[in-house]
């Protein structure tokens, strides 16, 4: 029997709102790009301090449908977001974080509970503040997708209390997957290895993070980018319709070594 199998992603007639954006280095613009590519059409939300850069960032493309800015502290403001937009949509990307500097720059045992509490909110109950004020604008079958870090598991220097919110984060998405699965959505997070972007560049020593993984990590170099974007790109599309509550490691392989990948000096020679 004849039968052939279609593996090409086409988003062409969908619709995903992305949520932080806020920069040409933003991994939500990587996001925001290859759906285009597929054929998906963008509503972005972004923080008013970033106003500019988005519009300068927007100017010469066409597959943005919409922007409207949005700060995700406030529930009010998400309430209207959604309430604001027209038609229904297929995806929605959180690609949030953030901690007060004061706790970022010191060790944990000292971060109060105002800090801990605004990176608790911004950066992990967003994500549930998103997806029930989303759940009246979307299509059947929708997927959610949000952006963790492995710091989140493990203890990366520096990364001190976005690891706890991060972990909260990814316990969101397991709880979330459940409440959403009964209407047929899917919610996953993909966990990125370090990439220098605006909200990176606030982690305390990062460069360093990032020269160490270069040469830990089984691919021996950091991801970028595309990389996430290309993995986000599959986990918003059909073809991972059996994938929800999980968490997939894009970092080239480091979080499955237990010591540097170059300690091992043998290499394959042609
Ligand atoms: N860059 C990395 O190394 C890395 C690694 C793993 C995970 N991540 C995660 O990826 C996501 C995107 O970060 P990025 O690295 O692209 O940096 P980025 O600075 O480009 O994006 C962070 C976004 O969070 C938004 N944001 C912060 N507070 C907000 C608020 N109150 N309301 C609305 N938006 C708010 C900012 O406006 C910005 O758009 C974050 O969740 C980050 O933790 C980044």
């Amino acid at each position: 029997m004849a039968y052939e199998i279609q593996i090409m992603i086409d988003l062409t007639g969908k619709r995903a709102i992305v949520f932080g954006v806020a920069s040409e280095t933003s991994i939500a613009w990587a996001i925001s790009k290859w759906l285009a590519k597929a054929g998906a059409k963008i509503t972005l939300s972004y923080q008013k301090r970033f106003r500019s850069r988005i519009y300068s960032l927007t100017k010469d493309v066409d597959f943005i449908e919409g922007m409207h800015e949005c700060d995700v502290a406030y529930d009010d403001q998400v309430r209207d977001f959604f309430a604001n937009l027209d038609g229904k949509f297929d995806m929605v990307v959180h690609a949030i974080g953030y901690a007060p500097a004061t706790a970022l720059s010191k060790p944990i045992i000292y971060t109060s509970e105002e800090d801990f509490n605004t990176a608790m909110v911004i950066s992990a109950y967003s994500l549930q503040r998103i997806v029930r004020h989303a759940m009246r604008v979307l299509n059947p079958n929708s997927a959610f997708l949000t952006l963790t870090y492995l710091g989140a598991v493990r203890v990366v220097p520096g990364y001190r209390i976005m690891g706890v919110a991060k972990a909260a984060l990814e316990a969101f998405v397991r709880e979330l997957s459940v409440n959403i699965g009964l209407a047929g959505h899917r919610i996953n997070a993909i966990s990125s290895g370090p990439i220098k972007t605006l909200a990176a560049s606030h982690v305390p020593g990062f460069d360093n993070i990032l020269e160490y993984m270069q040469h830990a990590s089984p691919l021996r170099r950091n991801v970028v980018q595309d990389d996430v974007a290309k993995t986000a790109l599959f986990l918003l599309s059909d073809l991972s319709s059996g994938i929800t509550g999980q968490t997939i490691y894009v970092d080239t392989g480091f979080s499955s070594v237990a010591l540097p990948a170059d300690i091992d000096k043998l290499k394959f020679e042609d």
